[in-house]
């Protein structure tokens, strides 16, 4: 694999129907040429992902709706010019010009304009969408720098974009607009509250909604076993799991771990194999929830790296970015897939 920070290459690999893994504001997408097929499937079977699942196509700042989607509502078009370039994604009835692969053979397609300058200028260089889904292997936490990408993907990337770390850290939000009334299908990067004021009140995904991957209960999961409770539940959390003989962290803001001088041992990956057995490791994430958001798929990483069995993290209130938290918590906590 290739890694770098040159456009020129970046652009000439797309046009040779090559995948790119580049930075966005929230995770680093794995890209490919949305108008080609054979570009587009190659995607799937880096990623390991069912074919079935759709892509999102990113767009550069100015590209008109009407050339990737029809029968474009009002609310869209006011959401596109409020958002974007920004961590949204919407969901529309899907143009001409979308690859069949991309959409699964949906009659939708996710488009979205990502603020990062380098995903930008990649997107201008290229001249035409670019479908990507998070740079990781299918089920696995997505990636915020270019070294989670490296050592998920590896060969299978033609180009690495390094564009430093992800500022926003979890994925986009997605609201689909295809429906009549604006559905939340992902709380993410762009929380609801800078949203309904232009759309109106965001329902939840209810059994209509398009099957999607990252909606499955068990998404976005580490290796190691999640526990997402209360903040006054992290104490008995820990208990329950220390009895049970687990290598135990607790991942939550610093200012949380005041309520808890016994959780003191401090975790870095290389200490980790000196901890005695019974000590229960401390991962600190900053306490404002944009910090929290930004660090929590690294962190999820790291617990992984050291060997940790369970991690407890205390869920934040579900306001602004909490949303999207607290959503990515339950998820790496929800039930195993099997591990293919
Ligand atoms: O922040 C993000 O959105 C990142 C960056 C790279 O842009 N991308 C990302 O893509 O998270 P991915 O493929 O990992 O997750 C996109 C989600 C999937 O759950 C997919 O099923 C859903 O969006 N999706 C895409 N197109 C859709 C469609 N037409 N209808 C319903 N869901 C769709
Ligand atoms: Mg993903």
């Amino acid at each position: 694999m290739e890694r770098g920070a040159d456009l020129d290459r970046a652009v000439a690999v797309l046009r040779g129907g090559g995948l790119v893994a580049f930075p966005t504001e929230t995770v680093y997408g794995l890209g490919a040429d949305a108008a080609s097929e054979a570009a587009v499937a190659r995607i799937f079977t880096a990623k390991g992902r069912p074919r079935g699942h759709p892509l999102i196509v990113h767009l550069a700042e100015g590209a008109r709706l009407d050339d990737w989607a029809i029968e474009v509502p009002e609310a869209a078009r006011r959401l596109a010019r409020a958002a974007w370039p920004g961590p949204l994604t919407m969901i529309l009835r899907k143009g001409p010009r979308v690859a069949a692969a991309v959409t699964g053979g949906a009659e939708t397609v996710g488009l979205r304009v990502p603020a990062h300058p380098m995903a930008q200028a990649l997107l201008r260089g290229f001249g035409g969408g670019i479908a990507a889904p998070s740079a990781n292997r299918f089920g696995a936490v997505s990636p915020t720098t270019a070294d989670h990408v490296a050592s998920d993907l590896g060969d299978a990337v033609d180009y690495l974009l390094d564009g430093g770390a992800c500022e926003v850290g979890v994925e986009s939000t997605i609201v689909d607009l295809s429906r009549g009334r604006p559905v939340l299908l992902r709380p993410g990067g762009l929380p609801r509250e800078q949203i309904e004021p232009i759309t109106g009140r965001l329902e939840g995904a209810d059994a209509e909604a398009p099957a999607a991957p990252g909606t499955l209960a068990s998404h976005y999961a580490p290796r190691a076993e999640v526990l997402a409770v209360a903040p006054d539940e992290v104490p008995a959390a820990v208990a329950g799991a220390r009895r049970l003989g687990a290598k135990v962290a607790v991942l939550a803001p610093a200012a949380a771990f005041a309520a808890w001088p016994e959780l003191a041992a401090e975790l870095a990956p290389e200490l980790a194999a000196e901890l005695p057995g019974d000590a229960c490791r401390s991962y600190r994430l900053p306490d404002d929830v944009a910090g929290m958001a930004r660090g929590l798929y690294a962190a999820l990483r790291d617990l992984d790296a050291a060997g940790v069995d369970v991690v407890i993290a205390a869920l934040p209130p579900a306001v602004g970015l909490g949303e999207a938290v607290g959503d990515r918590l339950r998820r790496a906590a929800g039930p195993r897939r099997d591990p293919s």
